[in-house]
């Protein structure tokens, strides 16, 4: 059960995110010491969540930023993280985008194809720059998550494929305001089984021979993020086993001399930290189940909508005997609900309900349809 006072959530107007700050700064003390036994260095992924008393909390801890858009890099810098910290992904970057990043001279562009490279290579020309790139590229390693946030097949949109590497340094040969420093590499998202991240180390490692073989040295190598955490049990593990994972690296992955591991991890370090707090409006009648229709919805929370996700469901204010509900929100779309047939004590209009580990990828995927009202935030702890 959600380890926050009732008392405390209920002084505040529903829906709102709450976030538990204490367990934040546990989850990120261990991610940080474990990456610091091999001399990991961590960008936080924004993208997980862009809060600022959360990015200050990543800063706090020696974390980089790795952002996806020229907004993101904005909002790294505004919050702290000096530039030679920031790496700016993505598979589409727009030329504004760019030249806001070379302006900031951040510390490295994730390359995702022939033609960024060539555009980038015009954009720091023209204001007499060198940008330092890492190539992304696409691993062909099957991560076993949802397919929609796989991200290392050949088939996905990212990074350039093994078989274009040729050409592309061929093509970087001829581009002299790029300066190739890195490589980066990321397979998908939450990721609970280790071994998807071993043979991602076996195929850079394969890599990393190939560039030898080509006598070019890279500074580091970006092994991306997507350590899973345990949506179905919160409060048992809250914590990832950081451990584990960088260990793991550490032991199969061939780190070059003088070279440096990066990683990019978003949801392990901030989704058990979050819970969206919702208000029961009313109880409907259903066929085989109660509805139990929240004041928030997927306006709030896509994930159950969009991928099926689960999240733990609690009722915080009610004891009574266990029901089944079929755990909805009032947006104008039947794939607008939480939960079906949860089990939940009797729950009653005004009930206080948690839905857990929604810190990343909650408020960042929010939107406003409906004309709905951006959801509040609480800090507690
Ligand atoms: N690096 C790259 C290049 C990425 O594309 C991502 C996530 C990350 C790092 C961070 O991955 P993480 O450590 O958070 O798994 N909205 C989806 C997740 C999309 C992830 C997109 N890329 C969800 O709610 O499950």
């Amino acid at each position: 059960m959600l380890n926050l006072s009732l008392q405390e959530l209920q002084q505040h107007a529903t829906p709102f995110y709450v976030y538990d700050i204490n367990l934040l700064r546990q989850t990120l003390q261990q991610a940080s010491q474990e990456a610091a036994k091999y001399n990991f260095q961590v960008h936080y992924a924004l993208k997980a969540n862009t809060n600022s008393p959360i990015l200050q909390e990543m800063r706090a801890v020696g974390f980089g930023a790795d952002c996806v858009s020229g907004n993101e890099v904005k909002c790294a810098i505004e919050n702290g993280f000096p530039s030679h910290y920031v790496v700016f992904a993505g598979v589409g970057k727009s030329d504004a985008e760019i030249n806001f990043a070379l302006d900031q001279d951040i510390f490295c562009f994730n390359c995702e194809s022939s033609h960024e490279l060539i555009v980038l290579n015009e954009l720091a020309e023209a204001k007499g720059k060198t940008a330092r790139i890492a190539l992304r590229i696409n691993p062909n390693v099957n991560a076993n998550t949802h397919k929609y946030i796989t991200t290392g097949l050949e088939e996905n949109k990212f990074g350039i494929n093994a078989w274009e590497l040729p050409d592309v340094l061929a093509l970087l040969k001829t581009l002299p305001n790029l300066s190739l420093i890195g490589l980066h590499f990321h397979i998908g998202s939450q990721i609970t089984d280790l071994s998807a991240f071993r043979n991602l180390c076996t195929r850079v490692n394969e890599f990393q021979d190939w560039f030898e073989s080509q006598q070019i040295q890279l500074e580091h190598i970006n092994v991306g993020g997507g350590l899973g955490v345990d949506y179905y049990s919160p409060d048992e593990q809250p914590i990832p086993d950081f451990e584990a994972y960088f260990s793991l690296f550490n032991q199969f992955l061939e780190v070059r001399p003088n070279q440096q591991v990066h990683f990019e991890l978003g949801r392990a370090l901030v989704a058990q930290s979050g819970t969206l707090i919702s208000k029961v409006l009313y109880i409907k009648k259903g066929v085989s189940t109660n509805f139990a229709i929240l004041d928030a919805g997927m306006t709030e929370l896509i994930r159950p909508a969009l991928y099926q996700s689960y999240h733990k469901i609690e009722n915080i204010s009610s004891e009574g005997a266990e029901e089944r509900y079929d755990v909805v929100g009032p947006i104008c779309e039947s794939s607008d609900c939480f939960g079906k047939a949860v089990v939940l004590p009797e729950t009653n209009r005004g009930d206080l309900i948690a839905i857990r580990t929604a810190g990343a990828y909650g408020e960042v995927m929010a939107s406003s349809y409906n004309l709905r009202e951006k959801a509040a935030v609480v800090y507690l702890g």
